[in-house]
């Protein structure tokens, strides 16, 4: 998808999409390597791919890579990548964790870039603490967020999650944290 087009659908849904450009390459590269070696991922609000890219680029051929959005424009973007490790479900997150079927042999890490600040306090909780749930032990957390907002609830679930800023995005720059469930 061009950027014109992530524009024009961002702004259709801003309370979804929580920003108005796609991750930058630099951005989406940073994290696509802190999942590095893991082959069972599962990324929260995959918008029109732009981690979703990386982190295949870092994928063994084997693995897999269950994308979930809840929009249908970035959604047809994510099928129209056609590579067979990625599974696109148009779901929202929230639902997903509560009653969604988990189509992998196991959820060795997540990747989350849903907007947190936008959901009320016990929707935004529940997420965090589901996804530690789902994941396996060993498992990486990584959240990319505008705002440090949503640190220290992950903080409260993943003790050892560690956050930075990173320019590597501008607009706007993104907060990266990055956790293990013990
Ligand atoms: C900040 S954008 C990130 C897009 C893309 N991952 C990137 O880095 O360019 C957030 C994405 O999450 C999606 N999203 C927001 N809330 C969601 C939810 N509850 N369930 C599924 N997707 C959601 C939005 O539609 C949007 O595509």
């Amino acid at each position: 998808m061009r950027k014109a087009a992530f524009l024009k659908t961002a702004l259709s849904d801003f309370r979804h999409a929580g920003t108005l450009f796609p991750s930058s390459q630099k951005v989406s590269d940073e994290i696509g390597h802190a999942l590095n070696g893991h082959r069972y991922i599962v990324e929260y609000g995959a918008g029109d791919g732009a981690v979703t890219q990386q982190i295949l680029r870092h994928m063994p051929p084997d693995g897999k890579l269950l994308a979930l959005e809840i929009n249908d424009d970035f959604s047809d973007a994510l099928d129209a990548f056609g590579d067979a490790r990625l599974a696109v479900k148009r779901q929202d997150v929230v639902h997903f964790l509560n009653n969604g079927a988990i189509d992998l042999p196991r959820v060795e890490a997540v990747v989350s870039g849903i907007p947190l600040s936008f959901l009320d306090p016990t929707t935004r909780a529940a997420v965090i603490r589901r996804t530690k749930e789902i994941l396996a032990p060993g498992g990486t957390f990584v959240i990319y967020q505008a705002s440090p907002f949503f640190f220290p609830l992950m903080r409260l679930h993943f003790p050892n999650a560690k956050m930075h800023l990173s320019l590597r995005n501008l607009l706007p720059p993104y907060f990266i944290a990055v956790a293990r469930k013990d």
